[in-house]
């Protein structure tokens, strides 16, 4: 079996990003091979700063070597150097539908926060994260709740294109935490927490123990001061449950039962040192790797090496059943 998924390189990486999907990951790793990249062209559909990229391509590959992925079992490696991605890209964009991408929520959703900025790339997104799945056989993805819909798209693509040109491509099976595939903004509970809103609505896996403790402490919560799952109508406090049943592997029942008659803050103060534990070694990891940049490449280099024959073998079967090649 093998398994395919991807972060974009923008600086801030949340405890969202971790639960939704390294966490999966690190599961997956035991038993499936595994690829995992750095997904910095879909990193440039929205604002950024190029000087900060490369940085920030660092920073989320310590973060990754830092949740325990390991590189001797699973391929790592940047996008961006494997030009088939783009290459099939293009040629996927040629049997989807317009109507398709128009639809995308998460296209919906950056075209309305950026409007300034919709340029052709972020509705061409799904293509090249199709194209990233698609290459390398992948059978399952494992992401958050809000990427649901573009793995989907690449089902359908690949069946489109199976059924036009032949067969060439797997469909692939999205894969979703039990808990932990939508956490909710710390400050606007009804929201999904996001890498591009206010500091205080997530909690960055670099964070530092004060910061961490700051956040957790001010978020939104109810007045009810009863510590019970109900995300309709409390979504703040669920939201917390589920972000501590997530990090301490205890089912929210126990963990209700564990703080009956507790109040909130008691709670948050808990939520704060569990979180404070597990994101050390985060911060650990990163004064670590600082001058360690050779060995990083190194290891990005023999990811692609691996990945590069994966997906020249299936460009050059699409390129075949297409006609594009003698
Ligand atoms: P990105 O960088 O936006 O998000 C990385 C992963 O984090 C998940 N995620 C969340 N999970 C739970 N709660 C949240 N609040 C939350 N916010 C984000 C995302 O679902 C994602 O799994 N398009 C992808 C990157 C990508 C990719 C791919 C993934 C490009 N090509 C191929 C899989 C396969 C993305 O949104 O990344």
């Amino acid at each position: 079996m093998r398994i395919f998924s991807g972060i974009r390189p923008t600086g801030e990486l949340h405890i969202g990003n971790y639960l939704g999907a390294i966490k999966q990951w690190l599961a997956l790793q035991k038993r499936a091979e595994c690829i995992f990249c750095i997904v910095d062209l879909h990193a440039i559909t929205t604002p950024y700063e190029p000087k900060e990229l490369q940085k920030n391509i660092k920073k989320l590959f310590i973060a990754y070597l830092a949740a325990g992925l390991n590189p001797k079992k699973s391929i790592f490696f940047i996008q961006s150097q494997i030009k088939e991605h783009s290459e099939l890209a293009w040629l996927l964009g040629t049997i989807t539908p317009l109507g398709e991408l128009k639809r995308m929520t998460q296209f919906k959703e950056k075209a309305k926060k950026h409007p300034e900025y919709i340029n052709v790339g972020l509705l061409n997104y799904p293509l090249l994260m199709a194209s990233d799945i698609l290459i390398y056989n992948t059978d399952l993805v494992p992401v958050g709740k809000d990427q649901q819909q573009h793995v989907e798209l690449s089902r359908l693509i690949a069946r489109k294109f199976n059924n036009t040109f032949g067969k060439v491509f797997k469909e692939p099976k999205v894969f979703l935490a039990k808990s932990g595939a939508k956490i909710m903004s710390l400050t606007e509970p009804t929201k999904k927490m996001s890498k591009t809103d206010n500091p205080n609505s997530s909690i960055d896996l670099f964070d530092k123990a004060e910061d961490i403790r700051k956040k957790i402490m001010v978020a939104t919560t109810d007045s009810e001061k009863i510590i019970k799952y109900d995300a309709l109508r409390k979504p703040g406090i669920s939201n917390l449950l589920t972000i501590y049943s997530c990090f301490s592997n205890k089912p929210i029942k126990e963990i209700e039962k564990e703080f009956k008659n507790i109040g909130y803050r008691i709670f948050k103060e808990k939520l704060s040192q569990l979180l404070i534990e597990k994101l050390e070694i985060f911060r650990k990891k990163e004064k670590e790797f600082k001058n360690k940049t050779a060995e990083i490449e190194k290891i990005l280099k023999q990811g692609e090496k691996r990945a590069q024959i994966i997906a020249s073998a299936t460009m050059k079967k699409v390129k075949e059943k297409m006609g594009l090649s003698k």
